[in-house]
């Protein structure tokens, strides 16, 4: 974070010094309303201790007449008027809900991802919220994993580019500014590799994997100038986040230069005593302050057991001001001192409402990845007569909106059902759920299978329900729940009797398991959770409104046994083989994905040829254009996605297989073409050496381009690197 302006430097200094150690723990303190349940213990709050200045922050307050009623208790009614930072997780969309995460990286589209995030931020603003637990920058190849929903999949590199946007969506061109709002990058640091990909599990993993995958989104934050940061609930071999100096104090402060607010996770501080490394509550304030978080998110931690530490000298009273100093000049950038109730002030209007529902339904449509469309499956006739919607998530609008709701109400979302009647008025929509999301109940299959007679199309909505992903949602089966397969197979095959084609859709936290689906289906499209618009969005690539240009931000695995599979992983001595059996490889299962980081086809057939780089040798500070023709061959306008790779062809540490650079997309008519120029910096190719320091090692680097990750597709050139 900036640092504070000197003025306000002085009237934190004079504020500070005003403080009784009451008045500063509170400040150090965030209590949750009741509003909604984020966590697992419900502290609550009173207005009186925000009047007596114990608590001096707030989370899970929603509306704006709440809102500012707490503002103005704390601004009116406290001895210092201290305003209260209020957050929230308003994560994709506050009242009106975009795609999930993960849905949205799908788009590859970083302006796209600002924008969400600055309608996110107005509209969590208008409620009076003042700061977001967001963006989650967890980088996850852990299908397993609940929350790979919400953060940017396995590439870094999106990391980055997801961490920049959204920091920059939230908080605008000036933090202080009423539509704006402090966002927190979390969750620092590795937690997207918990064991197993079971929930909160411990995290091991190498500093080299640590540095070159887990901390750069971060580091990317902390450069947009994040105003505060996460840790994360687990350990990293053996040290609990929330205690951890080396990387609080050490990575994140001194190494990445993070002025900013540490704000707990929730309850965090108090679990320092199951991780196992506190006795008490005293102990874990002391290590949760020693390792630099300044905000205790509901534990009362800090407000119970720092008085204790301080008198036994476990704690300076220097160590609770310099974290009061860093919420206070947070609440100054904010513009809470001088407007403590700008935000929430004005009501939205109807238009602004309307148009980010537009907004919703067009990045909504962008984040399906269609995964495979045989015969041409997709898109379905217009002139349709009768179409069987079959499943148990084709009609519940609820869940369309994943695991993270923040204000959305489920009568504001729109199901798959309702957006396909409102699209297709001339067609019979046949509906049957056939059996539940979860349970055993298989006694609506028959009928369910029998919608298939004498229609033209069937559509098979499939999934997950919302709750399946995000926190404390891993999976050890990520395949399909309940009886969901029995009813696929059910449907298939009455259709595939008559040759009639079954489009699948799945409604996922994550890639699923599901190989069997993917052979039998005519078509399969991967629609996350879509959010409000998840009905129209839908409706619009089936009828082919819209072509497809989602692209999968995550490998998807046709195994369990697999993961973690993705694109970054590195060659090792002994690469697969065909004719060789000592190979680095399954007995049982191929190495392959089932799709590709990165696929995604569209209603155009794309050609990429014509590789260009310039210059081809380069120096650290050059930056490389990287060009490619795109033809659209198919016979309708669609989207190309472009992404560019590198690969270190010699190096002292073994390179990955596949570096991610650049992703670049064009839109083309039927027989258009035309060129993509993807801007490649050079100093952008540094890799950590052998003492983990970034390095540009001299050489040749392959450049590869293609449509996703999959070696087959991609078109190779050179880059030279010299000294
Ligand atoms: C726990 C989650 O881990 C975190 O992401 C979230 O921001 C907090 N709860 C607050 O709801």
């Amino acid at each position: 974070m900036r640092t504070s302006k000197p003025q306000d430097a002085r009237r934190i200094d004079t504020l500070i010094e005003r403080m009784s150690l009451t008045e500063k723990l509170g400040q150090l303190t965030m209590m949750a309303a009741s509003h909604t349940v984020t966590g697992p213990v419900i502290t609550g709050h009173s207005s009186d201790d925000i009047r007596s200045g114990r608590i001096g922050n707030l989370l899970n307050l929603i509306g704006a007449t709440a809102a500012r009623e707490m503002q103005r208790i704390a601004v009116e009614e406290s001895r210092l008027g201290i305003p209260l930072l209020i957050g929230l997780d308003v994560i994709h969309g506050h009242r009106t809900l975009f795609p999930a995460p993960l849905g949205e990286v799908a788009l590859f589209d970083p302006q796209a991802w600002a924008l969400t995030a600055r309608e996110a931020a107005r509209e969590a603003a208008a409620d009076g919220i003042n700061m977001t637990f967001a963006p989650m920058l967890d980088v996850s190849r852990e299908p397993r994993w609940g929350r790979t929903i919400e953060g940017p999949g396995e590439s870094p590199w999106v990391g980055r580019r997801l961490a920049e946007a959204k920091v920059r969506g939230f908080q605008g061109a000036d933090l202080a500014a009423a539509d704006s709002i402090a966002s927190v990058a979390k969750h620092f640091c590795g937690y997207g590799a918990v064991t197993a990909g079971r929930e909160y599990a411990s995290v091991d993993v190498s500093d080299r994997t640590l540095l070159e995958v887990h901390v750069p989104p971060f580091a990317a934050a902390v450069d947009a100038d994040v105003a505060a940061v996460m840790p994360s609930f687990t350990d990293l071999a053996g040290i609990p986040m929330t205690a951890h100096a080396g990387m609080l104090r050490g990575r994140l402060r001194r190494e990445l230069g993070f002025e900013g607010v540490l704000v707990s996770d929730y309850n965090a501080i108090a679990e320092l005593i199951k991780h196992g490394v506190a006795a008490d509550l005293v102990e874990a304030a002391t290590l949760a302050l020693r390792a630099g978080v300044d905000i205790d998110m509901v534990s009362g931690a800090y407000l119970e057991g720092l008085p204790v530490a301080l008198e036994r000298g476990d704690v300076s009273i220097a160590e609770i001001d310099e974290a009061v100093r860093r919420v206070l000049a947070l609440k100054m950038r904010l513009g809470l001192f001088e407007n403590p109730y700008g935000r929430g002030a004005t009501a939205e209007n109807a238009s602004a409402i309307a148009g980010r529902r537009r907004l919703a339904r067009d990045i909504a449509a962008r984040s399906i990845v269609l995964l495979s469309n045989r015969d041409e499956a997709l898109p379905l006739a217009g002139a349709i007569r009768r179409l069987a919607l079959i499943g148990p998530l084709a009609d519940e609008p609820g869940e369309m909106r994943g695991p993270w709701w923040c204000a959305a109400e489920p009568e504001a979302q729109t199901g798959v059902l309702a957006g396909l009647r409102s699209a297709l008025p001339q067609a019979q929509v046949l509906h049957a759920a056939g059996v539940g999301i979860a349970g055993p109940d298989e006694s609506g299959i028959a009928a369910a299978a029998e919608l298939c007679d004498g229609a033209e199309a069937v559509v098979l909505c499939l999934g997950e329900a919302a709750t399946m992903s995000g926190e404390a949602a891993s999976r050890a089966h990520p395949g399909l729940p309940g009886r969901q397969r029995e009813l696929a197979e059910a449907v298939l095959r009455r259709a595939g009797a008559k040759a009639i084609p079954v489009v699948a859709v799945l409604f996922s936290g994550r890639p699923l398991i599901v190989p069997w689906l993917a052979e039998q289906a005519s078509a399969l499209l991967a629609a996350w959770f879509p959010g409000c618009e998840a009905g129209g969005a839908l409706a619009d690539i089936l009828t082919g409104c819209t072509s497809p240009s989602g692209r999968t931000p995550i490998t998807w695995p046709r195994a369990i046994g697999q993961i973690p599979l993705y694109f970054g992983q590195r060659s090792s001595g002994r690469p697969i083989d065909p004719a060789g059996p000592f190979a680095s490889r399954y007995i049982d299962e191929s190495n392959e994905p089932l799709f590709p980081f990165g696929h995604g086809l569209t209603f155009g057939r794309f050609n990429l040829s014509g590789l260009r780089v310039t210059p081809e040798s380069a120096r650290a500070a050059d930056s490389v254009e990287v060009r490619v023709d795109v033809e659209n061959r198919g016979g309708r306008r669609a989207e190309e996605t472009v992404f560019l790779f590198t690969r270190r062809l010699k190096s002292r540490v073994a390179p990955p297989l596949l570096e991610l650079h650049g992703v670049g997309k064009i839109a083309l008519d039927p027989g258009a073409h035309g060129t993509l120029t993807l801007h490649l910096p050079v100093a952008e190719l540094r890799s950590l050496g052998l003492d983990l320091q970034p390095q540009l090692e001299p050489g040749a680097i392959e450049i590869l381009v293609g449509p996703s990750a999959d070696p087959a597709a991609l078109l190779a050139g050179r880059l030279q690197i010299v000294e």
